[in-house]
């Protein structure tokens, strides 16, 4: 692979989910914020709402964005120049989906390259009610993922990734044999178990119901908890349907 300053903080990066005191000023924070705005958008779907509230933050890290997918400013603007937005909110979600991902991508990069350190997290859809009401989001704000910020005060090394032939296909999608699959999960695996990730941060899940416990933390890997958790959360469709229509989406 190739090498640069700006690949090597790519290479680099990782989840940091402790950290200092230090408290990033507001210049870091615009800097950190305008570069985010500078990835490519669809529509500028996106707000970001700043806490600084390290109590109510993860690993109480000094600052966390509340990264929404923003369809009320659009149509603002649209109100103003005489239209009705018409698209159907699954295809203007998607869209806003994209936009709010790719400017917290950027701003992960470009914290990075300020000595800050940053993780996301994932839940937040499902707390978009309660999130909303805290931040005063108008309709059709929807509260898509936090993003956490500050100084690193741990250095966890790169994590796996899977093999570049699980993810880059030319041409045509493969029909993947046994073996292929078999790697995959091994580098998976065999990288964070290495790493005592799952150990170092008892994080094997709980089974439900009657399966029973066969996995340690010498056996348990990446590949075993991401199964538990896509085989055992979040089944109901209603249920998130709900956290977007209250939100004024019709989906
Ligand atoms: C959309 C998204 C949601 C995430 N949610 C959480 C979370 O709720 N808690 C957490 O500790 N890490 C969360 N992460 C961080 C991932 O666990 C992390 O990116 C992954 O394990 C790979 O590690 P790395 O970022 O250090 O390379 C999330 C990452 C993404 C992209």
């Amino acid at each position: 692979m190739l090498d640069n300053p700006i690949l090597k903080a790519m290479m680099n990066r990782k989840s940091i989910r402790k950290y200092t005191d230090q408290v990033p000023s507001d210049e870091v924070i615009e800097t950190i914020v305008r570069a985010g705005q500078q990835a490519p958008f669809a529509s500028q779907m996106c707000s970001l709402m700043l806490s600084r509230d390290r109590e109510n933050i993860p690993w109480e890290a000094p600052i966390s964005f509340l990264v929404c997918v923003d369809s009320h400013k659009l149509e603002l603007i649209m109100a103003k120049r005489g239209w009705k937005l018409i698209t159907n909110d699954l295809f203007l979600l998607l869209l806003g989906f994209q936009d709010a991902t790719l400017m917290g991508e950027n701003m992960v990069m470009a914290a990075e390259s300020l000595g800050l350190g940053s993780c996301y997290i994932g839940m937040i859809p499902y707390e978009a009610e309660s999130l909303a009401k805290k931040y005063k989001l108008p309709n059709r704000v929807f509260p898509l993922v936090e993003l956490v910020m500050g100084y690193p005060d741990e250095s966890p090394p790169p994590r796996p990734r899977y093999p570049l032939d699980f993810v880059l296909f030319e041409n045509e999608y493969p029909e993947f044999s046994d073996k292929r699959i078999e790697r995959a999960m091994k580098v998976m695996d065999d990288g964070y178990m290495a790493q005592d990730y799952y150990r170092d941060g008892d994080l094997m899940l709980k089974l439900k119901g009657d399966r029973e416990e066969t996995f340690t933390f010498d056996t348990y890997g990446w590949t075993e908890h991401i199964s538990r958790k896509w085989g055992q959360w979040l089944e109901s469709l209603d249920k998130m349907k709900k956290k977007f229509t209250q939100r004024g989406f019709k989906i």
